[in-house]
């Protein structure tokens, strides 16, 4: 029995060898524990490596400082499902590199450097569910259409960035949505956050700690408050902000209005007048 295991182990260990390295195809640093896994985390990358297969569906990244994916990456590995770049130096993603035609179901960009998510940045990925984007502490703009064409998006983590106020559109455009992380931002409660306000009340079950679990400062005093301590009635002073600025539109456009007024009858009185007295003038003459 004995010498039987023995004479296996060579054996074994081949068959270990080929699964675990997958021959050639496995990039040298990496590990590639089944045909469609390449796992390179925490190996001190500082960029990608060479020689990724191009049929890899679940790419391991983390943990690395790669600094940049070139904006063709999910172009070339066209069957890439699961992305994990967490923990690296990523301070920006180029417009484009997630292309319409990507599978990307998951995405990791959390604990990067990103300062900006702009418009369009990832494309329209309609197989996208999870995307992570929390921990940038630099990342304090996304803008209103960061996430447009997302349709599959359920889960979004933007939670411990720089963001003191967001677009609310950013988040209603998102018809999958069901989790939402938000909690560890600079939020400001002043009247720019008025409609995420109300995005958040009528959403709150998105947020995996309610609105009880997110802060924001009020702008007069720069105190941090639970957002559960505030109501609509906290942003009153934004609509009558509102209302006044219409109302001096109207009043200007009135005052407008009536000096048109004055002057255009100004004008016709002249007119008539002239015209009167045009006309006694030469009937006087006319007597004569
Ligand atoms: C991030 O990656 C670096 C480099 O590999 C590692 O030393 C550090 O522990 C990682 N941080 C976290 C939170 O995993
Ligand atoms: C992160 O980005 C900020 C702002 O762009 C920069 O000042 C900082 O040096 C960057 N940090 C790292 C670790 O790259």
């Amino acid at each position: 029995m004995l010498p039987c295991v023995y004479r296996l182990q060579p054996v074994l260990a081949l068959l270990f060898f080929a699964l675990f390295t997958q021959g050639e195809n496995c990039p040298a640093t990496c590990l590639c524990p089944d045909p469609h896994t390449v796992d390179c985390s925490g190996r001190g990358l500082t960029r990608l490596p060479d020689e990724i297969p191009l049929d890899v569906r679940r790419l391991l990244l983390a943990n690395n400082w790669i600094p940049r994916i070139p904006s063709d990456f999910l172009v070339l590995y066209s069957d890439l499902v699961y992305l994990d770049l967490r923990n690296n130096s990523l301070s920006h993603i180029e417009p484009g590199t997630l292309s319409t035609s990507s599978r990307l179901v998951f995405l990791d960009l959390g604990c990067n450097n990103l300062t900006e998510i702009p418009k369009g940045t990832f494309g329209e990925s309609r197989s996208l569910i999870k995307l992570r984007l929390g921990n940038n502490p630099h990342l304090s703009m996304v803008n209103e259409d960061a996430f447009m064409g997302l349709t599959s998006l359920r889960e979004l983590e933007l939670e411990r960035n720089a963001l003191s106020g967001l677009q609310v559109g950013a988040l209603s455009q998102l018809p999958s949505l069901r989790v939402v992380r938000l909690e560890g931002n600079p939020w400001v409660c002043n009247c720019n956050f008025a409609n995420l306000f109300t995005w958040l009340v009528e959403n709150s079950h998105k947020l995996p700690n309610g609105i009880e679990g997110m802060e924001c400062s009020l702008p007069t005093d720069g105190r941090r408050v639970s957002l559960s301590r505030l109501s609509q009635d906290s942003f009153r002073e934004c609509q009558i902000t509102l209302t006044l600025t219409d109302f001096l539109i109207i009043i200007f456009s009135g005052i407008s209005v009536s000096v048109a007024a004055i002057m255009a009858s100004f004008f016709l009185a002249s007119t008539v007048h002239c015209f009167q007295r045009w006309s006694k003038d030469s009937n006087d003459s006319n007597k004569h």
